[in-house]
């Protein structure tokens, strides 16, 4: 009965973090953490003990925390968002969600952060580990995905951008590997503002980086020391239209529709297909 409320609660969250100092404050996170002591492991006791959006140096892993849902589903404030360190592990309809409002600009700095083992597999499921919406200037730097599925961006699926053209997707020191579906990383509408001194390897189920229609801020997309690896696009196709060239197009990458120029500087293509 206590786990049920907990576990429903946690999978219908939606995170307001402006809101983040007041709900910690208040009872409701009080009650959270009281109840997560009844029975919980240590890490799960832990990590509900935390307030309501992802803390530093923390590992959140949706099985032991039964979370079936969205781990997190954050609106990130005017003010911005940051995370260092912590890894999400296990979730079965994505882990982290970040978007900006539409006409609130806001940016999210993300370092150090592990996604494992985290899904999305409905066939028409959108990001596996990590969502990016909104005027969202978003900065992952030295991450790792590794072993996350879904239909399309199967690790990183981002519209950052789409709308207005504001904020976008930047990756510095980031490895990608063993993710399955179309596009490890997916930016579809959205932008894509640098991929630098990383790593895709091994990647399956379609093309590492799936670009489709992306804008740009008056510059081209710049893929610099990026090594794409042993990627193969052996997808079956996922879209209704039985021409779709989805998942089985570009093992490294895939570009469609009127698109941002791309820069593509000191990069390694081995073994895709
Ligand atoms: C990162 O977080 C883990 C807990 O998940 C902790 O054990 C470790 O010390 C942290 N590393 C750093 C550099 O703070
Ligand atoms: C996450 O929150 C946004 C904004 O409130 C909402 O549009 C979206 O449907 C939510 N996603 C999920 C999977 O609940
Ligand atoms: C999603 O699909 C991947 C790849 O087929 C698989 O490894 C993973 O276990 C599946 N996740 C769930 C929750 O079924
Ligand atoms: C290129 O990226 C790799 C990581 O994939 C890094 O080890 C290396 O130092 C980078 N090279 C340069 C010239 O920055
Ligand atoms: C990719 O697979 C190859 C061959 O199995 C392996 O040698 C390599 O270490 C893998 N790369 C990564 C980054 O996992
Ligand atoms: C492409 O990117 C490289 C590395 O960032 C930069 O040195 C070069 O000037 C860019 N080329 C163009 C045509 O934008």
């Amino acid at each position: 009965m206590i786990k049920t409320y907990i576990r429903a609660s946690w999978a219908a969250l939606v995170i307001v973090l402006a809101l983040r100092s007041c709900l910690a404050a208040g009872s409701h996170a009080a009650k959270l953490e009281g109840k997560a002591e009844d029975g919980a492991s240590g890490l799960a006791r832990r990590s509900l003990a935390a307030p309501l959006a992802p803390q530093d140096d923390t590992l959140y892993d949706c099985q032991l925390l039964g979370v079936t849902g969205l781990l997190f589903n954050i609106t990130v404030p005017t003010t911005g968002f940051s995370l260092r360190n912590v890894t999400f592990r296990n979730c079965a309809a994505g882990a982290l969600a970040l978007s900006a409002p539409d006409s609130s600009p806001a940016s999210a700095s993300l370092t150090s952060l592990t996604f494992l083992a985290n899904s999305n597999n409905a066939t028409t499921s959108y990001g596996g580990a990590l969502t990016l919406s909104g005027p969202l200037s978003a900065t992952l730097v030295d991450c790792t995905f590794a072993a996350n599925s879904a239909a399309i961006g199967s690790a990183v699926y981002s519209t950052a951008g789409a709308a207005t053209g504001e904020g976008g997707l930047t990756l510095q020191r980031c490895t990608f590997a063993g993710n399955r579906g179309q596009g490890a990383v997916a930016v579809l509408g959205g932008v894509l503002l640098a991929v630098r001194d990383s790593v895709f390897a091994n990647n399956s189920g379609g093309s590492a980086v799936y670009l489709s229609r992306t804008r740009d801020q008056g510059a081209a997309t710049v893929l610099y020391n990026v090594t794409f690896d042993g990627n193969v696009a052996d997808g079956t196709g996922l879209s209704a239209d039985p021409a779709s060239q989805l998942g089985n197009s570009g093992g490294a990458l895939y570009a469609v529709g009127a698109l941002a120029a791309l820069n593509v500087t000191s990069c390694s293509f081995t073994r895709n297909r």
